[in-house]
């Protein structure tokens, strides 16, 4: 783009200003905490999609200072994923991260981040990230190693007051709101609902591996899930996931997982109790792994309409 036309543009359509290092990101937060702002931070690998959109707007409709980063993390890729093909559009991302709201876009190389020779890691251990996405079947302990430890350093460089998850990704968000009270992170961490496509597939970026086909069968994962549901209050748990496989094998979809765990502790149950359940979904579709998940609240008669 021309950069005049940069300069020009309202405001709606102006990129977010970037910064690329710790020192100028430190100085900019300080500067604003001097006037009293409160700072919120939502981190993204970018390719900005409403799911994300939703976080900044969030963050701007409480926070004095709005900071997003956007920074594909190495650290949480296997070997075998999809690191050097994820998708990157930084242009756009500014663009959109400023449209909703953000004030600054933190994007720094991946050496800005990890220094030659950084040999320090930030593991939550135990059930959390050993079981779903962390099997060492499946992704592994190593890939929330990764998150863990790029979480962690975003909170000391941005020292934010609430930094903004979704939802979609639960286990992350219950891995990063473990670390953050073990910790002692003076942060709020908000997790908001996820994001939906019109026809019910989550928003993500990996979507972009869809070929047309398969985006039409991706849409079983969500059916699927909203089966569980129904069929979890309507009779039990087990009927509710049987239903939801039903609906992944109508799709052709080998799920790599369907389970229901304790939303909070991530142990596995066998019913619906007193506290909320996530049944969670991973599933290989196309060039795609996808993930999405569902919390069923307990059946209450007197449960707040929500
Ligand atoms: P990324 O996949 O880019 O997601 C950034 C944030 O957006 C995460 O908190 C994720 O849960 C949220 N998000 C993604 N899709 C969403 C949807 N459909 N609805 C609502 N929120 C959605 O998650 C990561 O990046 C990384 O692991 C990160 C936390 C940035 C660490 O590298």
């Amino acid at each position: 783009m021309n950069p005049s036309l940069l300069v020009d543009s309202p405001r709606s359509s102006a990129a977010a200003p970037v910064l690329r290092t710790k020192a100028e990101l430190r100085a900019a937060v300080a500067a604003a905490k001097r006037e009293g702002k409160t700072v919120g931070l939502v981190p993204t690998m970018g390719y900005l999609h409403e799911g994300h959109l939703s976080l900044i707007r969030a963050a701007r409709a409480e926070c004095g200072l709005v900071v997003m980063s956007l920074f594909v993390n190495p650290t949480q890729f296997g070997p075998g994923d999809d690191l050097d093909r994820y998708p990157r559009d930084e242009e756009r991302d500014r663009r959109l991260a400023a449209e909703a709201g953000a004030d600054l876009v933190f994007a720094p190389a991946v050496e800005e981040v990890y220094s030659a020779g950084a040999s320090t890691a930030v593991e939550v251990t135990g059930a959390l990230t050993g079981v779903l996405d962390g099997d060492p079947e499946r992704r592994g302990p190593e890939h929330f190693r990764g998150v863990t430890t790029v979480v962690a350093k975003l909170f000391n460089v941005v020292d934010p007051d609430v930094a903004y998850f979704g939802q979609k990704d639960a286990q992350q968000a219950v891995v990063i709101r473990r670390m953050a009270r073990d910790l002692d992170f003076p942060v709020r961490v908000e997790v908001l609902a996820t994001v939906r496509e019109p026809d019910g597939l989550a928003m993500s970026s990996r979507n972009a591996y869809l070929e047309p086909a398969d985006r039409e069968r991706a849409t079983a994962l969500s059916r699927a899930l909203a089966a569980a549901e129904r069929g979890a209050h309507a009779d039990t748990l087990a009927a509710g996931l049987e239903a939801a496989r039903a609906e992944l094998a109508a799709a052709a979809i080998e799920p790599e997982y369907l389970e229901a765990r304790d939303a909070e502790t991530l142990e596995a149950v066998a019913e619906l109790g007193a506290r909320p359940v996530l049944v969670a979904v991973a599933a290989r579709v196309g060039a795609a792994r996808l993930i999405d998940n569902v919390l069923i609240q307990p059946a209450t008669s007197n449960r707040p309409n929500t």
